[in-house]
Formats: structure tokens, C-alpha cells, sequence
């Protein structure tokens, strides 16, 4: 761990990272190239997350709750539709549904998982339910055959919040290629982590 941790040891780190030479090494090398945006690493990345999840694509955006946002319109969600969300998760879970216009739905999840529960989300579907978005709380997979199941039953659009399960699988299956698309992120409290890759905005007020 870094001395620049702003972690103390009589409480529970926040995180614990590890980042080794090889790693700030792989940083300055970009650094010093000619690529500072989007370039060949960017690619590079994109290409070796979807050969780890064993999907076509992966596209790289700044974070999960980019990618969260960039999935709800591709669903083409927008005002009047409900999109079905469980309550214990962060907040960017539901933003994405209310960036797109959208109102989220949020139904409770199972006391022994901690994960949405199929049988509250059957019951939240209304005929304005368009998606249900399943979050793997804590590294675990949702209960993807049974949410399936109801997804299709109802003509659902099934996708995934794994921003916490990265590396996981469900039957068999990695996460990542579980659902027809899948927010993963590399906030440094993830099991894979970069830096806090928001880039620095700024705004001007007069
Ligand atoms: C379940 C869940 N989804 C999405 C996000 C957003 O990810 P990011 O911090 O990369 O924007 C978080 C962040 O804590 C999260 O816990």
C-alpha cells in the first residue's frame, strides 16, 4: 500500500489496490507516447475485456455509470418508461434510467443474497416496464435463468450492472456475457482497479 493511503489502521480501509512497477510502468510508457486519448491502449484494453467476459464487443468509457447511461440508450429508454432497479445498490443504478427521462422502478432484494428478487420484480412489472437492469451486489451474480426467464416472459430488456463482479460467473458463464449487454467499472475499489478515471472538467461561473 502507498504512504499516500488515506487509509488509517484502526478502521476499515476504504480500499487496498495494489499497484506494482509493472503497472507504473505501463502508465509513464503512455504517458510518453503519442496517444494521451483514445489511442491503441484504449484498444487494446477494449479487446482483452471481451476475450475475458467471451463477448464480441467492449467499449471503453470513462466509468460504470457511463456505461450504465450509454446502455439505457441503447434500450432506447425515455419518458414514460419503467425500468425495474433493486434498492440496494449505488445510485448510478437508477441515474442512468432518469438521465434517459425514464422512471426506476425499485424492488426489494433477497435478505440471504442481497441480490434483486425475482419474485418482487414479476411483481413491479407494469405494461410500461421496458427493462430491468440486475445488479450483482457485492461480487455476486444475480439470479440471471430465473430473471431471464421473466425478462422474456414479458418482453423485457435484460441487462446488467456488474460493477462489483467483474472475474465472477454463473453457471459456468463469466460475467460480462450474461446478459445482452453489461456495465463493468475500474473505480479503484473494484477487484480491477485504475485510477478514478473521471477526467478533470471544469465550469466557469460568472
Ligand atoms: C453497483 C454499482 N453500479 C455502478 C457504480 C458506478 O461505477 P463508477 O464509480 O465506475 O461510475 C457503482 C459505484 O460505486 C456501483 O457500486
Amino acid at each position: 500500500m502507498s504512504e499516500a493511503s488515506h487509509n488509517t489502521p484502526d478502521v476499515l480501509p476504504y480500499g487496498r489496490q495494489s499497484i506494482d512497477a509493472d503497472d507504473i510502468a505501463a502508465v509513464v510508457e503512455v504517458l510518453t507516447s503519442d496517444w494521451l486519448t483514445t489511442g491503441p491502449k484504449v484498444r487494446e484494453f477494449e479487446d482483452a475485456l471481451a476475450e475475458h467476459t467471451g463477448v464480441a464487443h467492449a467499449v471503453a468509457v470513462s466509468n460504470g455509470t457511463a456505461a450504465l447511461h450509454a446502455m439505457m440508450h441503447a434500450c432506447q429508454i425515455g419518458p414514460g418508461d419503467e425500468v425495474i432497479v433493486p434498492t440496494l445498490t449505488f445510485a448510478a443504478s437508477a441515474n442512468c434510467v432518469v438521465y434517459q427521462g425514464g422512471t426506476p422502478v425499485f424492488v426489494d432484494v433477497e435478505p440471504d443474497t442481497l441480490l434483486v428478487d425475482p419474485e418482487a420484480v414479476e411483481a413491479a412489472i407494469t405494461d410500461r416496464t421496458r427493462a430491468l437492469i440486475a445488479v450483482d451486489y457485492a461480487g455476486q451474480p444475480c439470479d440471471y435463468r430465473r430473471l431471464h426467464e421473466i425478462a422474456d416472459r414479458h418482453g423485457l430488456t435484460l441487462v446488467a450492472d456488474a460493477c462489483h463482479s467483474l472475474g465472477g460467473s454463473y453457471q459456468q458463464q463469466p460475467v460480462g456475457s450474461l446478459t445482452r449487454a453489461t456495465a463493468v467499472s475500474f473505480h479503484p475499489v473494484r477487484r480491477i482497479a485504475t485510477a478514478e478515471p473521471k477526467p478533470p472538467r471544469a465550469f466557469c461561473v460568472r
